[in-house]
């Protein structure tokens, strides 16, 4: 190779070596191989060569521009990689680092409260049920063995629509009650089902709000019996409180769609409202086997089938065991207390496994 020749490579080469990047690799590939590159002119200017010598100069340049092309080629594959881990490198995300700004919703202690009821009550084979807010006043009253004029339709207050569903007054649903109605109409028995969710009443103080939410349980099957019924409430309420010794008593009462029907109490302190000791008793739920003419009332006989029902104010148990002293701030949206009373959406359920033993339930 003549001396120009060996200059123009090893000038390229260590150029090439020195470039560290795709624009400095461009700037070599433009100064040899460019349109007005060296190696370019030199080919352009090979007429001018003296015939004898122009064949071995001709190939002498084109060896070299093959070449240059191949080291290029290598070094662009060389720089290319190497772009591509710095980005990697650069880019990456460390997945494990807490998200920022920190999250600041939190679960309202009503959702928690469900989905623990849903948990425990899943576990001993309850399935969900739902039922519309506005319902009929046969779902709400009738079919509850609560026939009009009855005192408890004035008793519970009861917010009526405008409007009606197939000649049925229009009522927003003053318990979860109409639930049952639905369920047993629509399924055929054994029925193990539990309904959240919001009813009405028109009632506003310091513990009473116009809207507040209900739970509903219902079993049905051919041979269950009180027993079952007092079971499955009593591992409930042990489970969700957390109280493996909570006391928990059944006591006469009336509601229209049970017989016989009970309250149910737990034990506590009145004094520090501290659960599971302290010799006085609050009232909780209600509960009972379902009446038969609520059963006859929705397609199911009861010579073949009964069951059990019972019902609670969600409220009222989140309050209790959250510490929670007031009822109305619960809709109040107010984010102070949402970051007090809230749950991380990521903490562990608060269900004291063990607890639920598999209820009552045949
Ligand atoms: N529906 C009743 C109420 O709102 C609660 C209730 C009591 C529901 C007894 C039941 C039950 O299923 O058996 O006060």
């Amino acid at each position: 190779m003549s001396d120009d020749l060996t200059l123009l490579r090893d000038e390229t080469l260590s150029a090439l070596t020195a470039a560290t990047d795709l624009k400095g690799w461009d700037a070599v590939r433009v100064a040899a191989l460019g349109r007005n590159g060296r190696l370019t002119q030199l080919l352009k200017g090979l007429g001018g060569v003296a015939p004898e010598a122009r064949k071995e100069r001709g190939a002498a340049l084109n060896r070299l521009k093959a070449e240059l092309e191949a080291v290029l080629e290598a070094r662009r594959g060389e720089l290319d990689a190497a772009a591509l881990d710095a980005r990697l490198a650069n880019e990456r995300v460390d997945i494990t680092l807490p998200p920022r700004p920190e999250p600041r919703g939190s679960i309202h202690p009503i959702s928690r409260t469900m989905e623990e009821i849903a948990a425990i009550f899943g576990a001993m084979g309850f399935g969900l049920a739902e039922g519309p807010d506005i319902e009929d006043d046969w779902m709400n009253f009738g079919a509850l063995n609560i026939p009009a004029h009855h005192p408890a339709r004035q008793d519970m207050d009861t917010f009526y629509m405008p409007g009606e569903r197939g000649g049925r007054r229009l009522v927003l649903r003053t318990h979860t009650s109409p639930v049952q109605a639905r369920t047993m109409l629509s399924e055929a028995p054994p029925i193990r089902k539990i309904c959240m969710g919001r009813t009405y009443r028109a009632d506003h103080d310091a513990t009473h709000s116009p809207m507040f939410h209900q739970c509903e349980g219902l079993a049905i099957d051919r041979a269950i019996h009180l027993g079952h019924l007092k079971g499955c409430v009593v591992d409930f309420l042990r489970s969700f409180f957390g109280i493996a010794s909570l006391p928990v008593r059944f006591r006469s009462s009336y509601f229209p769609f049970t017989e016989p029907s009970m309250e149910v109490d737990i034990g506590w302190n009145r004094k520090t409202g501290e659960l599971g000791a302290g010799g006085d008793w609050l009232e909780i739920m209600g509960s009972g086997m379902v009446h038969p003419k609520v059963l006859a009332n929705c397609g199911i006989d009861p010579r073949d089938w009964q069951g059990f029902a019972f019902g609670m104010g969600i409220e009222r148990i989140a309050m209790l065991k959250l510490g929670i002293p007031d009822l109305r701030p619960f809709y109040d949206a107010d984010l102070r207390w949402l970051g007090h009373y809230g749950f991380s959406p990521l903490a562990p359920a608060m269900l004291h496994e063990g607890l639920a033993s598999g209820g009552g339930a045949a």
